[in-house]
């Protein structure tokens, strides 16, 4: 007999069913309890909420794991390609070699814009922040390519809008990035594989082909990896919510990217790099900026600390910490915000501030230093953020879509004032 939980409310008690995930994460299901009792659960920032049931990431905060369709992400770390793991987010399986090379055409085959969209990067003014852009961009792009607006799942076109979208975002990204710095855009070059594709479209010049290193196209390509997905945050949630409108896809995946901007969240990678530089150039010790992050009179917080899920340690960032060493090592070259952010880290470690809230480093404390040593300048790092998730925030539309959820549609409990008469003006 399957498990229930009683709730003893009002006098009244009742039966509410509990459902168990193939990890055995258990969930006590109240869709009925309102309708039976006239309760609603509170729960601000959803912390302790289930909005669907997924079969695409699991997350195990207490111990620090982290699967893609059961996949541990240091293995996929260390073997997989970027094109191989949207394959897998997307479509549930690890692709064969046959299914990935029709993928990768198509990725080919998107990548170059409609010539008249190209001409609508010139209309942003100069310094237009990049996630505008790419959030504005991405529902342009859908006006080119009107067929995409009517695709809902699989079998209905959805594989190419899929392919599309994944393709059309690198190229975006990195026509955003050669308007602001007012030199050409590069066409992609369909023998590139992804990461390299990009880095050729970002800095390649007319007069100097951009060579991309091995050892830095697969530090990007792990980037992206490790970006990939994390099932139901604030910015998948929001694609989620704006999907659950029956929103096409590219609507839904702008939202998601407006979502991520946030500082709290894919934002954060570019707080990390201003926060080590503040610390550099300021001459204070680490000490000042760990009182202030504890001082509870003021917002401040060290950025790239903390997580909603992960209370011991997030996988993602001892992997990107291990390749920041790897890529620097290549390069023959020092950082001195690593250096910064290795103290910081230990000094946290030691801090009773921080074990005792579980705070430790997130996926965004070493990735903007990655970033920065592959080259990618700092403006750019929340659209690389945005990039990665792609495969995420599709996977998420279409799981929803094939699984026809309804409208996201929480419920409040009002505080305002109670009934009252209207005063006209001349009254007031
Ligand atoms: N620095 C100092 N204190 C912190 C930090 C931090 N980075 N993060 C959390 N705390 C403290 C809070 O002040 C709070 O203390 P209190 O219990 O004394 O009030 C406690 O830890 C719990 O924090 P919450 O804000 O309730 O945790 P929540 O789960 O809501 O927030 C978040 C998680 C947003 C990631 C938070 O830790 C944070 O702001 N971190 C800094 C920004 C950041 O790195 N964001 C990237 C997250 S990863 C991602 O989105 C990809």
């Amino acid at each position: 007999m399957s498990e229930k939980a009683t709730l003893s409310v009002g006098g009244k008690e009742y039966e509410l069913d509990v459902t168990v995930g193939s990890e055995n994460e258990k969930c006590i299901d109240i869709q009925k309890l309102r309708a039976e009792s006239g309760y609603i659960t509170m729960d601000p920032g959803f912390g302790n909420t289930g909005s669907c049931y997924s079969d695409i990431t699991y997350v195990d905060g207490a111990n620090g794991i982290l699967r893609y369709r059961g996949y541990p992400i240091e293995d996929i770390a260390e073997k997989a390609s970027f094109v191989e793991i949207c394959s897998l987010l997307i479509y549930g399986e690890l692709p064969n070699a046959e299914i990935l090379s029709k993928f990768r055409r198509a990725l080919a085959e998107h990548a170059p814009l409609h010539t008249s969209l190209e001409k609508h990067f010139a209309g942003f003014p100069q310094g237009s922040p990049p996630m505008a852009i790419l959030s504005a961009m991405l529902n342009l792009v859908s006006c080119f390519h009107p067929d995409v607006l009517e695709v809902y799942s699989e079998g209905h076109g959805f594989d190419r809008t899929a392919a599309l979208l994944l393709s059309k975002v690198r190229t975006i990204a990195a026509y955003s990035y050669r308007m602001s710095i007012g030199r050409p855009l590069n066409q992609p070059n369909p023998n590139l594989d992804y990461s390299a594709n990009f880095l050729h479209m970002m800095f390649s010049e007319p007069y100097r082909e951009y060579e991309a290193n091995p050892v830095i196209e697969k530090a990007l390509s792990l980037f992206l990896i490790l970006h990939a997905d994390h099932e139901q945050n604030c910015s998948t949630s929001t694609v989620r919510a704006v999907a659950s409108s029956r929103a096409n896809l590219f609507s839904s995946i702008a939202s998601g990217v407006c979502a991520l901007w946030g500082p709290l969240h894919g934002g954060a990678n570019v707080g990390v790099i201003k926060m080590l530089e503040d610390i550099k150039t300021s001459g204070r010790p680490i000490d000042h900026y760990l009182d202030m992050a504890k001082d509870k009179s003021n917002d401040y917080r060290l950025m790239g600390f903390g997580h909603r899920v992960y209370k011991n340690f997030d996988p993602r960032s001892r992997i990107l910490r291990n390749k920041v060493d790897v890529v620097l090592k290549e390069l023959n070259r020092k950082d001195p915000l690593l250096d910064i952010a290795l103290e910081l880290e230990e000094k946290t470690l030691k801090d009773d501030y921080f074990i005792s809230r579980n705070l430790y480093p997130n996926v965004d404390f070493y990735s903007g230093i990655l970033l920065r040593a592959i080259g990618i300048p700092l403006d750019m790092y929340t659209v690389m953020f945005a990039i990665g998730r792609m495969p995420g925030w599709i996977a998420n539309w279409r799981e929803l879509h094939d699984q026809r959820l309804r409208i996201a549609r929480p419920r409040q409990v009002y505080t305002g004032a109670t009934e009252r008469s209207f005063i006209p003006l001349e009254e007031r």
